[in-house]
């Protein structure tokens, strides 16, 4: 490991390493997107090459890309049955394990694969854990057709759930806007403060328009929190 490396990464990367030591034979994996979880994908590969034998569904088109360059077999979600366990990062997780995820635009492929999966565990950094959800921007995707009709009906549930004044941004602004891999759009969210994220979530996805939303709730069963140190912080979500 490089000196120069920041000691987020070396947080990343311990809780990389010990999500992959959680690959056992046989397993159908869910491979999430992000910084961390290429670090995860790269651990996986190096068992991979030292005779693991797994299958991973992957959330993005960049993982699934470096999986196969790692000679990580790689199924599609559709020709798979149930996942035993999806393995992703986040942008926020609270003392619940409700989490904000979507900072890389994957939000939509990774709540499928989570949703498929017996189990998921979150793949974190310290910085990630927060006590309330809502400082990093919420994305919310959203079909490109009338993305501004949808976004002004997002802003009325906004104010009709109190939050007043929020910020919400076109990813990569109005020239160049960034496209999901189901050539979606995001709009990212500035709540700041998300005081009832479960009726919040249902209320997005009542809206003709939003694809999916960033807020992950009741998903989580555990996570691996890194530390500088190359240590690692377990914690369960369950019971
Ligand atoms: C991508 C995600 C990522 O898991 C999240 O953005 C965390 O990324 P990183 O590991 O790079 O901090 O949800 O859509």
């Amino acid at each position: 490991m490089s000196a120069e490396r920041s000691s987020q990464d070396r947080a990343k990367q311990a809780a990389a390493d010990a999500a992959a030591d959680l690959v056992q034979n046989g397993m159908l994996v869910g491979l999430g997107s992000g910084t961390t979880l290429r670090m995860f994908v790269r651990s996986l590969g190096l068992r991979v090459s030292q005779g693991l034998t797994m299958t991973g569904v992957s959330t993005s088109e960049s993982t699934r890309a470096l999986a196969i360059e790692l000679g990580i077999p790689v199924a599609d979600l559709d020709d798979v049955g149930e996942l035993d366990v999806a393995i992703d990062g986040a942008d926020e997780i609270d003392p619940a394990g409700q989490m904000i995820k979507g900072g890389g635009g994957n939000l939509l492929w990774e709540k499928m694969v989570a949703t498929a999966a017996k189990s998921f565990v979150a793949v974190i950094d310290g910085s990630k854990t927060v006590a309330q959800l809502g400082r990093f921007p919420l994305p919310v995707e959203v079909v490109r057709f009338g993305w501004r009709s949808t976004a002004r009906q997002i802003r009325g549930l906004f104010v009709e759930s109190g939050y007043l004044d929020v910020a919400i941004t076109l990813r990569g602004g109005e020239a160049a806007p960034f496209v999901t891999d189901s050539g979606h759009f995001i709009l990212d969210c500035q709540l700041d403060a998300i005081t009832h994220p479960e009726a919040l979530a249902i209320g997005l996805d009542s809206i003709a328009g939003v694809v999916e939303n960033g807020l992950f709730i009741n998903i989580a069963r555990s996570a691996i929190i890194g530390r500088p140190d190359g240590s690692v912080e377990r914690i369960s979500y369950e019971g």
